[in-house]
């Protein structure tokens, strides 16, 4: 939520417009305001107000902002609507210290009042503001004596919440102040020019060679270097190279990012099934130890993890397994203990839901394996073993290719455990390896070339549908569960998913002519029974959808029809839910609405 870049060169370029651009890759963590600050000369200077990247730099020319420092903001409101005033840059009183920040103070209110008590004037609602106006203080208490960068540590020393925090001052124009507690912070390195951002991507066009910040530490970028201290003591910074492209990061002649990344999910899924053997039979060990197996994450994470834990249902009979929604650990946490195993699922990897239950597990012993998208993010450096999705950078906001890429994984992760415990032998696993790396990505393919049009064509008819029902059962209730998810946050029509049997103690209610209910069927043995509640939906004139692979009986009793390659269950998770993807982005457009900055959302949430 929010998204912060920052740049210093010693080039004779002004960085007004990389800014600009990186803020533009940066816009799927928020768009309610945007703002940029430089320093030219000496003076700092200052645009920003509310509205998208694009409408706003139209009115105020970003790009025109000269110097080769400066620092950018893009913004998902927390404290304070969004406005001219509560749009980041943040100032102090006398305009020499610039701060963005994305995160939480959560001790502001106190702060702020002490500081209005010592005559600072506030210009916003924000939180953030209060950070701009401490360092001043620090700054006046010591007449200046003390470097800028002790001010700065004292500052963030004073601060209760999340935070990454960039910020600059006039009389130190070449320096770049960074601080970081669970809201992410990545560091670009090349030779003349330093970058920090939010996330990868702001910067890919110019270096891959990336620094993550830490939490609780604090950096300071000049052109030429990168310093980073933890507790008073110095660190090395590693960098790591990633292997995205910048051209990862464009729409490459897609209307959406969203489109793009639903069509990049065959490569996806045959970069993340290309996977060590050796991490694999590591990750099982874990799992055939542990007493007991959790499956922890948020959102679309989360259905990936349910459909993990079903498919370990179905191998691991006898082993404990839960599936836990991150924001709720709390309440279930006395689950957890030396003996667990938690498998962490985040496409960030930098969710704070996730990174507080994780950070709150390893206290007590637990073991982790964690599936995330972004190398090197906090999540998976909390675990043990870190698995990865090569799914390449994701830019909208609703996951897709991620969701995929996290299931097949989980499904290579099965498919592993189910050898060892020697349910199946090294010929059976060999065999289902096989087709699981071969014919996954190539089912993928069919299925958006077969179906593309279809779903289409469906959102053309259930635009004007102010509800909609998923319905499956069993494995496939995950599946029904992200097409709902899916259609809710981008196309904004109510969506529910119900395991099928459910329907009649209740959904079934608000079931009228026309109501669209979007039923999961393979020919699986949830068949027979689907076919029963697919009836029990026509019996209502329900406009009944069905996502099968040629069940005559199920095709029959619908309206409309989306076919899929028959496949293994391992497969099927990821083949069912591409054209529910698609469906939600079509009608999203077809209502005249953005599928990449679905309203009140933004892609990575860092905050409880
Ligand atoms: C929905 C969506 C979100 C995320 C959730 C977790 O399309 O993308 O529900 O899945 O916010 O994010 P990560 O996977 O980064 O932990």
């Amino acid at each position: 939520m929010c998204g912060i870049i920052a740049i210093t060169t010693s080039s004779k370029i002004n960085v007004s417009k990389m800014i600009t651009d990186g803020l533009k890759k940066l816009e799927y963590r928020g768009y309610d305001s945007v703002g940029i600050a430089t320093i030219n000369n000496g003076k700092i200077q200052v645009l920003k107000d509310a509205g998208s990247i694009d409408t706003v730099n139209k009115r105020m020319s970003f790009e025109d902002l000269e110097g080769t420092i400066g620092i950018g903001h893009t913004r998902w409101a927390t404290h304070g609507p969004p406005s001219k005033e509560n749009a980041h840059p943040h100032s102090d009183c006398t305009g020499n210290i610039i701060v963005v920040h994305n995160g939480i103070i959560e001790n502001y209110l106190h702060l702020k009042e002490a500081l209005l008590n010592k005559g600072h004037q506030f210009s916003s609602e924000t939180d953030s503001e209060v950070i701009v106006h401490l360092m001043e203080e620090e700054l006046l208490k010591t007449g200046r004596k003390q470097s800028i960068l002790e001010a700065f540590k004292q500052t963030i020393a004073q601060l209760e919440g999340t935070y990454a925090i960039t910020l600059i001052h006039s009389t130190d124009p070449d320096t770049i102040f960074l601080a970081r507690k669970d809201s992410p912070l990545v560091i670009g390195v090349r030779e003349d020019i330093k970058f920090a951002a939010s996330d990868i991507p702001a910067f890919l066009e110019y270096t891959k060679k990336v620094i993550v910040l830490r939490n609780g530490e604090i950096a300071t970028l000049t052109p030429k270097a990168v310093y980073i201290e933890k507790n008073g003591f110095r660190i090395q910074p590693k960098p790591v190279v990633v292997s995205w492209t910048a051209e990862s990061a464009q729409k490459s002649g897609y209307p959406h990012f969203m489109l793009k990344e639903i069509h990049e999910q065959p490569i996806a899924l045959k970069n993340t099934l290309n996977i060590n053997p050796d991490i694999m039979e590591k990750a099982s060990n874990k799992v055939l130890k542990a007493g007991k197996i959790i499956f922890l994450a948020c959102g679309t994470s989360y259905h990936a993890g349910l459909t993990g834990y079903h498919q370990f249902l179905r191998i691991l009979q006898k082993k404990p397994l839960y599936k836990i929604i991150a924001s709720e650990y709390e309440t279930y946490s006395s689950l957890v203990d030396e003996d667990t195993l938690i498998i962490a699922v985040s496409q960030s990897g930098e969710t704070l839901d996730v990174m507080k239950a994780v950070t709150h597990v390893r206290k007590l012993g637990a073991s982790i394996v964690s599936l995330a998208n972004v190398v090197d993010s906090s999540i998976p450096r909390l675990s043990q073993i870190p698995l990865y999705t090569k799914a390449g950078p994701e830019i909208g906001v609703a996951a897709t290719k991620t969701h995929t890429a996290q299931v097949a994984l989980l499904a290579r992760l099965a498919l592993q455990v189910e050898h060892d415990i020697g349910q199946i032998n090294r010929t059976e696993f060999k065999e289902q390896l096989h087709s699981l790396i071969m014919d996954t990505p190539q089912i993928a393919r069919t299925v958006i070339n077969q179906n593309e049009f279809k779903a289409k064509r469906l959102a053309s008819i259930i635009d004007n549908q102010q509800h909609a029902y998923f319905l499956a059962r069993g494995l496939n209730y995950p599946i029904a569960q992200e097409g709902a998810l899916k259609l809710k946050e981008i196309s904004y029509i109510h969506a529910e998913a119900f395991p099928a049997g459910e329907s009649k103690h209740g959904p079934i209610a608000l079931v009228e002519p026309q109501f669209p209910v979007i039923m999961i069927a393979p020919n699986d043995r949830t068949a027979k029974k689907i076919q029963g509640n697919a009836e029990e939906m026509r019996a209502r004139r329900a406009y009944v959808v069905s996502v099968t692979e040629k069940n005559h009986e199920i095709i029959k009793r619908s309206d409309y029809t989306f076919l899929i390659p028959k496949s293994s269950p391992l497969i099927r998770p990821i083949s069912y839910v591409i054209p529910l993807q698609m469906l939600a982005y079509y009608t999203a457009v077809r209502r005249g609405f953005d599928p990449d900055k679905p309203k009140n959302l933004a892609k990575t949430v860092t905050v409880e």
